[in-house]
């Protein structure tokens, strides 16, 4: 298979162009706004969704393409993976022989203790990291046959990563970091601009675009990130403690809208975590201990 052809495969059947059309609401993220937005002659400009631009792109556009060949085959597969950390003369095994597939369209929530291996186990899943044994495969293809050019390329169109400590680059403003990922696509400063603006009110961050990351809190920062994944619209989302940081109510928001990614634009989305209320969101749970899996569980979403 030719790269082109794995990402053809990998590109999610659903048209682009309807991307975060349901996500307006998320809007409400941005407590100060619920009080003045009416009739917000700055948000009149965002209605005009950017991503439907690209939806017009023949490739892109084609319902026909569905990620997995067969609808069956797993979007990822790990086979008896291990992660060795070398540090000095000691090894240390912080993930050992696991074995798991995760298809398209999952809510996948892999729950596990502080130290048992979530983090180690999302970069081997986003292709940040190779495992020391062991195979990792995107759509049948292993990665490890693909050398760092070809890995970026897939990262970049088809995964978006938020990270544990959400990895803003702290000399870029919130709208150059929402940017950044667009930098590599082949769309022009202008739509690129659209997108980030209109990313950046879809998480209420708005008036913000212009503060650093240090002058941004925890949770506002958190939202960046998130923004900032959506930024290629990419069809997996791969999130490493999504609410660690964030009080209740903005972990409630941001949760609801993962489900939303998840629910109407048929997302697949991977969240790592140690918080116990997020399984409900989960089609599908994967227990992690030790660098192990203790038990994986099938549930329907939204019940207890
Ligand atoms: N680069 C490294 N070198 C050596 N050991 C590491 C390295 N990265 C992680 N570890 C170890 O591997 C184990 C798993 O780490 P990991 O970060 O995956 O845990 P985690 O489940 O994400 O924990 P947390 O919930 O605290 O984020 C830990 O014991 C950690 O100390
Ligand atoms: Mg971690």
């Amino acid at each position: 298979m030719t790269l082109t052809e794995i990402i053809e495969s990998f590109k999610t059947k659903l048209d682009p162009s309807k991307i975060m059309n349901s996500l307006g609401k998320a809007a409400s993220f941005n407590d100060e706004s619920e009080n003045d937005s009416e009739g917000n002659d700055s948000r009149e400009d965002l209605k005009i969704n950017p991503y439907n631009n690209s939806g017009n792109d023949s490739a892109k556009s084609s319902n026909a393409i569905r990620i997995s060949k067969n609808g069956e085959d797993p979007l990822i597969k790990l086979t008896d993976v291990w992660k060795i950390y070398q540090m000095g003369e000691v090894e240390f095994a912080a993930l050992k022989g696991i074995n798991l597939e995760i298809y398209e369209g999952e809510f996948l929530v892999v729950l596990g203790p502080s130290g048992s291996g979530k983090s180690t186990l999302m970069n081997l899943l986003g292709c940040l990291d190779i495992p020391s044994k062991g195979k990792v495969c995107l759509n049948s293809k292993d990665i490890s046959e693909l050398d760092e050019s070809e890995l970026a390329l897939i990262r970049g169109q088809m995964i978006g990563f938020i990270f544990q400590s959400f990895n803003l680059i702290p000399t870029l403003s919130t709208e150059e970091n929402v940017l950044l990922p667009l930098e590599f696509q082949e769309e022009g400063r202008q739509i690129a601009r659209q997108k980030a603006a209109y990313l950046l009110d879809i998480v209420g961050l708005t008036d913000k675009k212009k503060n650093l990351p240090s002058q941004l809190s925890g949770g506002q920062r958190q939202r960046v990130a998130i923004a900032r994944s959506l930024a290629v619209n990419p069809p997996i989302i791969l999130a490493d403690e999504p609410t660690g940081n964030l009080d209740t109510k903005t972990g409630d928001y941001i949760l609801g809208f993962l489900d939303g990614l998840h629910e109407r634009e048929g997302k697949t989305i991977i969240i790592v975590t140690h918080d116990l209320d997020i399984v409900k969101y989960a089609t599908r749970v994967v227990y992690i201990r030790d660098g192990e899996i203790e038990k994986i569980e099938k549930r329907t979403k939204n019940e207890p």
